[in-house]
């Protein structure tokens, strides 16, 4: 990534690395495990408070040394480069996250097979028995799926990825959000979307525990592709006189917003049917959306076939901002050539991959369990509950402490200046690695 992106094509990178199944699936998954309202509340503030603070930091840290996470560091470092330099290997946790996501885009990838089959279950008990079958027994569906996802990315990475990304954001997100829209004025006429409603935006305290707090601050940093260097690497080639402030604020404001139309959508069929929101894991907006579908008839099929193309659009920008950072590490710094790189990093990711599918299906699931806890359920935690959090500390300290304010000052200046840089500031030094170190702290001392 040495040229720049133009300006339309790094607001749209960039929201589309964030948009994506962290929004549709991940997100309402966890605030059906998490007690519904008081999640949500946490997340929209630990968003504001802790992902868009350390947004902006990772952005200058991009911006002013035009580098990959490692070698971002090693430049702006005044001293202890080399020390410095780990940091960057934060992005490692990108291609841990690229192969289990992978996995999920290839779960939605059959469900765009079973729309055009009209496969899809009415009722809510055989949505889940379908999504069950697929996950525990059905290991051919699962590996031709995630295949073909995984080339399509790795395709598209090679071809680099200003001129891949650039023109598919430019349809994927206003149809992702047409649609979504047009899906939740339907929801709007079922009974289930009032406690949906509900579920979701009535505050209820009592549900907020330590590691409903810590899930928050995962996906806040998850949601925004945050502590792992990929906005790093896209803010590297962040063009001048970019308004690089009202951008970021867009993209959250929208991150957020399919975050909770997919959420309302969701469980309005939850509820209508039933169902138990904490009940379903990671079938949740397949057992939900489905049913949704299969009650429309043959316009529901269209439908269906139309949305999951968009979900697995909105993915694939997302996983082509996880395998960026690394490969963008290699060409700088051994000389690589793109495909060598990618090659190496796909080896990986395909090898992972194939461990996350291994480790939910019936028979092979007792060799990929560890700690009680599946290889695909390990990689997510892993990633999101502490490499991400630890390498957003890591941004804040550097950013705040490490380097000069002076040249931050110059290069907010035209865009965020005098109490709001200030706050700014304040947030990045104390406030926001303070709850982040708090919040992971006490969830080993609980
Ligand atoms: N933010 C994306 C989503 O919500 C996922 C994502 C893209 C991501 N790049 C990332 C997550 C880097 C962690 C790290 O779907």
């Amino acid at each position: 990534m040495s040229s720049k992106f133009s300006k339309i094509g790094f607001i749209l990178a960039v929201a589309g690395s964030a948009v994506g199944l962290g929004n549709a699936w991940k997100f309402p998954t966890l605030v059906g495990q998490n007690g519904g309202s008081a999640f949500v509340l946490l997340y929209l503030i630990l968003t504001l408070g802790v992902g868009f603070v350390i947004f902006l930091a990772e952005l200058a840290l991009g911006k002013l040394s035009e580098k990959d996470p490692v070698n971002a560091y090693r430049t702006l470092a005044p001293k202890h480069k080399k020390a410095w330099s780990f940091a960057g290997f934060t992005m490692i946790a990108n291609i841990l996250i690229a192969s289990f996501y992978s996995v999920i885009i290839g779960w939605i990838l059959k469900y765009v097979f079973l729309s055009i089959t009209f496969e899809l279950p009415f009722d809510i008990n055989s949505a889940k028995d379908q999504f069950n079958e697929l996950l525990h027994k059905d290991f051919l569906s699962q590996l031709i799926c995630f295949t073909l996802v995984f080339f399509v990315i790795f395709y598209i990475v090679s071809k680099g990825v200003k001129n891949g990304i650039e023109k598919l954001n430019i349809w994927m997100m206003p149809t992702l959000f047409i649609l979504l829209i047009m899906m939740l004025v339907y929801t709007m006429s079922k009974d289930g979307f009032y406690m949906a409603a509900k579920f979701l935006f009535v505050p209820d305290f009592s549900k907020i525990s330590v590691s409903a707090v810590l899930e928050a601050l995962g996906m806040a940093f998850f949601s925004l592709s945050l502590g792992v260097g990929t906005i790093i690497t896209y803010s590297a080639s962040l063009p001048d006189k970019t308004n690089f402030i009202t951008s970021t604020l867009n993209i959250i404001f929208i991150n957020i917003l399919v975050g909770i139309l997919m959420g309302l959508i969701v469980f309005t069929f939850i509820f209508e049917f039933s169902a138990d929101p904490a009940a379903s894991g990671p079938g949740l907006i397949f057992i939900s959306l489905s049913t949704l579908f299969s009650k429309l008839g043959i316009i529901g099929s269209i439908f269906a076939v139309a949305f999951f193309i968009s979900l697995i659009f909105a993915g694939i920008t997302s996983a082509i901002s996880m395998i960026e950072p690394f490969a963008f590490y290699l060409i700088n710094t051994y000389e690589m050539s793109r495909k060598k790189a990618l090659i190496i990093i796909g080896f990986i990711v395909y090898i992972l991959g194939i461990f996350c599918i291994l480790s939910y299906l019936s028979f092979t699931h007792g060799y990929f369990s560890f700690f009680g806890m599946s290889f695909f359920d390990i990689l997510d935690s892993l990633s999101s509950k502490i490499i991400m959090p630890l390498g957003g500390i890591l941004v804040a300290i550097f950013v705040g402490f490490i380097m000069k304010k002076e040249g931050l000052k110059i290069l907010f200046k035209p865009y965020m200046r005098g109490i709001y840089f200030e706050l700014w500031y304040v947030f990045l030094r104390f406030i926001s690695p303070l709850a982040v170190i708090i919040i992971m702290i006490s969830i080993f001392i609980r």
